[in-house]
């Protein structure tokens, strides 16, 4: 066989959240490949870190009262925790806040000076006064420019969708202090993306050699352009003092923005190995290096991996990525995680449920492919698949064989005569089997068909066993070889289904490596015209008697589950960290308006309404379709609370709405009104009112 050599990375998480299931799509499908990659006898590195700097982490560690440092390194044992907890073996899993990521930030950026790439220009920003910093667009919030709607970010208003600048917002205020924000220039350094060599080697790169994925690669022709286009813009890598990051080298008070040192954290990261483990870094990283390289990313950051990351290595002098892979994003029960639903479920509060970290690993694979589909997670189907296939087909077939080998033949599978019959059982009722699609398909990252070959061999391997029924022979003393035999040959199955599923369930395989007696399982290889009875144990092999290997997952545990991951909306039943506590009590209160006269206020017709309907609009990410009964009609609102709840739990309560607002055409239909609501700034946090008891539909709120 042709040994490889495979480096493969995933994204690295940033520092300033907990890993939730979302993630672990990701984290789970790279485990598997690189698992099976390994299982082959491939020479594989799996490595990976922590994504530790930028605003949002200094802020965090601030409103802490800690270091940054102090910060990421509790977050990195809590991250590396949740994904030992999930079976996730990494080679290596560092910080981008390392000796390392900072020696090749610096020396790459270094020879993209070199190369006449880098470029310095005066920029204006918005700055935050109080705080004396500059405002990422996530921290500069106002009244959306283009349909005034309140609390929106610098970016884009959830309300209406428009995409802006953040010196475009109405009333502009800073979300880290209140203040209001000034304008400000300062010196930024930018990557050349726009220069013809850049452009020209991406046109290139992102077309050939199979490098992306077919949608991916259209997506990258879609922000390329033609040639002689050039719709790329320089890449701003630079970011003012305070910061928590990187230092340029020859510019004092600029930092390295994250994105910059992110993706060489893959570097960092295998380069504290190599040390380690005294491997060749440069076998690896060295242009024309005839070894793998492979990320696994979300589709969300493709823009990053396969534009600006391939960009930086070419002009620096290393080899390029062999290949993006990018996934699908996470949805449960067909919807976006949320809060409120208690469907934004950690990994960690996963593990705490006692639930088994390998039954999430099946059903993502079970539903994984190659492309950047989404993939749901619908949590009564993650119950039914997880009992049907693997307790109730793949273990069931061991459950069923292997106490008889125990009692009766004091753990022996059969050899001699006995064992010649069973091969040619089984090389007669598997003849057409094709254990190399089960390969490709886990080589492409077609997880969810190897599973279909895998569950459709171990549906056959039952099949096999009811119609031999070794409980009837067992009622015979007279058919006790036969009793062995049929009982081996099911056993033998099994061992043959673990080996396929080794990559997807490590830690219940490696269980059943005690329990059938065998050194670790290898992927098994079958050569053409090979019989398959050839991956079969040996002759005469002992077995040690069956230990309980999986239960089935119950739906009350499901149910405890959701319930441990929902946040209440009442905020007396907030269950808050220390942290999280901390973060409220700091929230920016936003400056009070100018003054109004009463003339003014008894313009706005407020009324008592109930909430007759609320349901989902398909498409729409943050709104809900609500009718509102006001008393002598009703009105159709579209509101932004999809985040924080649940149209179920709306129903038949009473609100306060704006009754004479010009009604306004969205996207989705008609709004005649605004509902009225607090906060609006984190998922989760925004709260609608609710008049006292008694208040009727329609009473005006004076
Ligand atoms: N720090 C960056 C990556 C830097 S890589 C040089 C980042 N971090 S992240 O924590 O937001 O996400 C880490 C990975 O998890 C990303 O690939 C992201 O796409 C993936 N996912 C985060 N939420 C997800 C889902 N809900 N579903 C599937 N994948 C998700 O991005
Ligand atoms: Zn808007």
């Amino acid at each position: 066989m042709n040994k490889r050599k495979i480096l493969v990375t995933s994204a690295l998480p940033y520092a300033n959240g907990s890993i939730h299931l979302g993630h672990l799509v990701e984290y789970i499908q790279t485990d598997i490949w690189v698992r099976f990659q390994k299982m082959r006898g491939h020479t594989v590195y799996y490595v990976c870190a922590d994504d530790t700097h930028g605003t949002p982490i200094m802020l965090r560690a601030e409103k802490e009262g800690i270091s940054p440092e102090m910060l990421i390194a509790r977050v990195h044992d809590e991250h590396l925790g949740d994904f030992i907890g999930f079976h996730i073996q990494f080679d290596n899993y560092y910080s981008t806040h390392s000796l390392e990521t900072r020696r090749f930030s610096e020396e790459i950026y270094g020879k993209l000076k070199t190369a006449g790439l880098i470029a310095v220009r005066g920029i204006e920003q918005l700055y935050d006064p109080v705080k004396n910093m500059f405002l990422p667009d996530r921290f500069v919030k106002g009244e959306c420019p283009k349909c005034s709607a309140k609390d929106q970010y610098g970016d884009s208003c959830e309300a209406c969708g428009a995409a802006y600048a953040p010196t475009d917002l109405k009333n502009p205020y800073s979300a880290v202090s209140g203040a209001k924000p000034v304008k400000k220039s300062s010196e930024h350094y930018f990557f050349s993306l726009s220069d013809v060599r850049c452009a020209d080697f991406l046109r290139c790169w992102t077309s050939e050699a199979d490098h992306l994925q077919i949608e991916a690669a259209n997506k990258m022709r879609e922000w390329l352009g033609e040639a002689g286009e050039n719709k790329l813009s320089d890449w701003d890598i630079s970011r003012d003092a305070p910061y928590f990051g990187f230092e340029i080298p020859d510019a004092p008070g600029k930092y390295f923005y994250v994105w910059l040192d992110a993706p060489i954290g893959y570097m960092g990261s295998f380069q504290n190995l190599c040390v380690r483990e005294h491997i060749d870094f440069d076998e690896f990283w060295r242009q024309g290096s005839d070894a793998e390289l492979y990320h696994f990313i979300g589709k969300d950051i493709l823009y990053f991996h396969a534009l600006f990351w391939p960009a930086m290595l070419e002009n620096a002098g290393y080899r390029t990525p062999t290949k993006i892979f990018a996934h699908g994003f996470l949805t449960v029960n067909g919807e976006k995680m949320s809060k409120s639903r208690g469907t934004f479920i950690t990994a960690e509060s996963y593990l705490k449920q006692g639930l088994n970290p390998e039954w999430l690993r099946y059903y993502y694979a079970a539903k994984l492919n190659g492309t950047l589909e989404d993939i749901d997670l619908n949590l009564e189907d993650f119950v039914a698949r997880v009992n049907s296939d693997l307790v109730g087909k793949f273990i069931n077939i061991a459950s069923r064989c292997a106490g008889f080998i125990s009692k009766r033949f004091d753990g022996k599978l059969v050899d001699g005569r006995q064992y010649q019959l069973l091969q040619a059982m089984v090389n007669e009722r598997f003849a057409t089997w094709r254990p190399d699609q089960i390969e490709k398909a886990f080589e492409d990252r077609e997880f969810s068909a190897a599973i279909r070959h895998i569950m459709k061999f171990a549906d056959e391997a039952n099949e096999m066993i009811h119609e031999l029924a070794p409980w009837e022979i067992a009622k015979n003393p007279d058919r006790n070889d036969e009793l062995q035999r049929v009982c081996s040959l099911g056993i033998q199955l099994f061992y043959l289904l673990s080996r396929y599923l080794k990559p997807i369930l490590p830690e219940t395989v490696q269980q059943i490596e005690g329990f059938l007696n065998c050194e670790p399982l290898a992927w098994p290889q079958l050569n053409a015209g090979q019989p398959v009875a050839d991956l079969l144990l040996p002759a005469g092999h002992a077995i040690h008697a069956y230990q309980h290997l999986m239960t089935r997952i119950d739906a009350k545990q499901i149910d405890a589950l959701i319930a441990a991951n929902t946040h209440s909306l009442a905020p007396a039943a907030h269950h808050d960290s220390p942290a999280r506590h901390a973060e409220k009590q700091q929230h920016a209160v936003m400056p009070i308006a100018d003054t109004i006269s009463i003339d003014d206020f008894s313009k706005i017709d407020l009324r008592i309404a109930k909430i007759i309907n609320a349901e989902h609009v398909p498409g729409a990410e943050k709104l809900l379709k609500l009718t509102l009964d006001i008393g002598n009609e009703q009105r159709t609102v579209f509101a932004g609370i999809k985040s924080a709840y649940d149209p179920e739990q709306l129903k038949g309560r009473l609100t306060v709405m704006v009754a004479n607002l010009a009604p306004r055409q969205m996207k989705f239909g008609l709004s005649e009104g605004m509902v009225l609501a607090a906060g609006g700034g984190n998922p989760g946090e925004l709260f609608i009112l609710s008049p006292d008891d008694g208040a009727q539909p329609g009473m005006r709120v004076k």
